[in-house]
């Protein structure tokens, strides 16, 4: 599924995960009262984004901002498709009324080593084919080297490795990530017979 083949669903894509949320304010709650134990660097995009005790992680977006709204609900959108996919930091909750995003926390930034970018490589492939969540600028900005330390790169953007040594995407709220309609199964039972 190519990008050239199939009509994206674009650009207020984030317009059906907020039509289809439903508010939970017992979640909301449960989620809002875990503790901070640091905030994590490197976003530039969200306001804040702090590790939560119990493995959680909060990324907040400022919801008065309407471009961040946007990317909140987009961010929500894609991580909902991405809901059953292994390589990806799985969305735990979204508090829309306080603009936070409650994820799995998957590790520290990986390094860009060749080993990380053929996982990167591979897992893009993986989730444009079964999940239909494609990167626009894929050999750009999703593979540079993201951070620096002492004028070296030492690492690379939005990629960590879990506690298993798995690689892991993280943070798709950026305009770059397209979702594609998915191929009904009657599609999927056609081509594979
Ligand atoms: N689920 C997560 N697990 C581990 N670290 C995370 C997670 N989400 C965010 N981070 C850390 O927080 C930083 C900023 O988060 P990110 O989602 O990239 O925000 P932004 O959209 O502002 O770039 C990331 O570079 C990463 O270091
Ligand atoms: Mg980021």
């Amino acid at each position: 599924m190519g990008a050239g083949q199939v009509k994206l669903i674009d650009p207020k894509q984030g317009d059906d995960a907020r039509l289809a949320y439903k508010a939970d304010a017992i979640l909301d709650a449960q989620f809002a009262s875990k503790t901070a134990v640091s905030e994590l660097q490197g976003g530039h995009r969200a306001q804040r984004v702090e590790l939560l005790a119990g493995g959680v992680v909060a990324k907040r977006y400022d919801m008065a901002d309407e471009k961040k709204r946007r990317l909140f609900w987009h961010e929500v959108a894609v991580l909902t498709r991405l809901a059953d996919c292994p390589h990806v930091a799985h969305l735990l909750h979204a508090d829309a009324g306080r603009g936070v995003l409650y994820l799995e926390y998957v590790g520290e930034n990986a390094g860009a080593t060749p080993k990380r970018f053929k996982d990167v490589k591979r897992i893009m492939k993986e989730i444009e084919e079964r999940w239909g969540v494609l990167y626009a600028r894929r050999d750009r900005q999703m593979l540079t080297v993201g951070r620096h330390k002492n004028g070296i790169k030492v690492g690379l953007r939005n990629v960590t490795v879990d506690s298993h040594g798995r690689t892991r995407l993280i943070d798709f709220g950026g305009p770059n990530w397209k979702l594609a309609p998915l191929p009904s199964r009657a599609d999927v039972l056609l081509a594979t017979t």
